[in-house]
């Protein structure tokens, strides 16, 4: 048993285990997603990071079923009040897509039609899952506009996508994720094209939202910045693989793994919005790339003949993991033989 056995089914809202998927593009094969495995406990806000291309919407597709052919989960399962997604029929999944599980994309206008009213938009939300009169589901809308600092919500109802802004969009999108009370929400990198104070200001405004209603998030980005503000919990993704978790405080200040180390060390404390620095010597692997051993071990100043070897995810304590043979310790340092 891993660590991820450790909580209980009471306080678990999700359960990703041995999560494998690959597109078959025939000339090569691309595990986007290589046998993945986490928890997500009820109320919490779990960061999911990695470069671009580690795998992480591809992972929070495959949660909803909503990766497009030539993709396809090849392996594992998402258990979500003891039934597994993967293998869930169409019809039964949708009632749970948008209703006790939502998604909020990094493009407002995926999910927004340009050419329907927003208010209309929201009413659709609530009916597609629920009966309820026309006046009360709007009613609802409007809370939950409101909800999100949304000034006027009535107004704003009325309007079209176009006639509000990038920041106002998105908090439509996380409005209407919220209003069938999900016990989870899959947010993919919504804030990243926001300018930096707005993006601020989703970050608060979710925090609350969590607090008030006790739903759970898994918030996707490559920014670390992002989820330091905001997660309770980080896993760390690298090439389709889950290289570290622990608590956000655990990882961001004590990273095991040297790939979240670089990652780290590219983050400058200040002034972190005018200069992004890509630290870490050399490329990610496509995921079609066969790496013996280690998957970073080709960019890792650390390796060593060992890591030839597959390395597999390795902790004392349980919860905090690194899929490293020689994760550093506190202080950021290779173990004392290494140095
Ligand atoms: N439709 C697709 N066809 C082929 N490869 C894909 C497709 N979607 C994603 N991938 C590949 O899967 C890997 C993971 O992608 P993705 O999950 O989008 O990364 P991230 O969200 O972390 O940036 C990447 O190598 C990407 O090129
Ligand atoms: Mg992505």
């Amino acid at each position: 048993m891993t660590a991820h056995s450790k909580s209980n089914t009471a306080s678990r809202v999700l359960r990703v285990q041995s999560l494998s998927t690959h597109f078959d593009l025939g000339f090569a094969m691309v595990r986007a997603v290589d046998d993945v495995d986490f928890e997500v406990e009820r109320g919490e806000i779990l960061g999911l990071v990695g470069e671009s291309g580690s795998g992480k919407t591809v992972a929070g597709l495959s949660i909803l079923g909503l990766v497009e052919p030539p993709g396809e989960i090849i392996h594992g399962s998402v258990f979500f009040e003891g039934r597994d997604l993967t293998r869930m029929p169409d019809n039964e999944i949708r009632q749970i897509r948008g209703n006790r599980i939502s998604m909020i994309f990094q493009d407002p206008l995926t999910t927004l039609s340009p050419t329907m009213r927003i208010g209309k938009q929201m009413q659709n939300v609530i009916a597609a899952h629920h009966r309820i009169a026309r006046r009360d589901a709007r009613v609802r809308c409007r809370d939950a506009l409101g909800k999100l600092g949304i000034s006027s919500p009535e107004e704003r109802l009325n309007a079209y996508p176009h006639e509000l802004s990038g920041g106002m969009r998105q908090r439509v999108c996380i409005a209407m994720a919220m209003l069938n009370e999900p016990d989870l929400i899959i947010a993919d990198e919504p804030t990243t094209a926001l300018d930096v104070t707005t993006q601020a200001q989703i970050l608060q405004e979710i925090k609350l939202l969590r607090e008030r209603t006790g739903a759970a998030f898994i918030w996707i980005t490559h920014d670390l910045a992002v989820v330091s503000e905001l997660a309770d919990r980080l896993v760390v993704m690298y090439s389709g693989q889950i290289v570290e978790e622990g608590t956000a405080a655990e990882v961001l200040s004590a990273p095991k793994h040297p790939y979240t180390h670089g990652l780290l060390q590219s983050v400058p404390a200040h002034n972190r919005d005018l200069v992004r620095l890509p630290q870490i010597p050399g490329f990610a692997p496509t995921p079609v790339d066969r790496i013996a051993g280690c998957k970073f071990g080709p960019r890792c100043k650390y390796a060593q003949p060992k890591c030839q070897e597959r390395p597999g995810l390795q902790g004392a304590v349980s919860g905090r993991l690194a899929r490293c043979f020689f994760p550093l310790d506190e202080t950021g340092d290779p173990a004392e033989d290494m140095r």
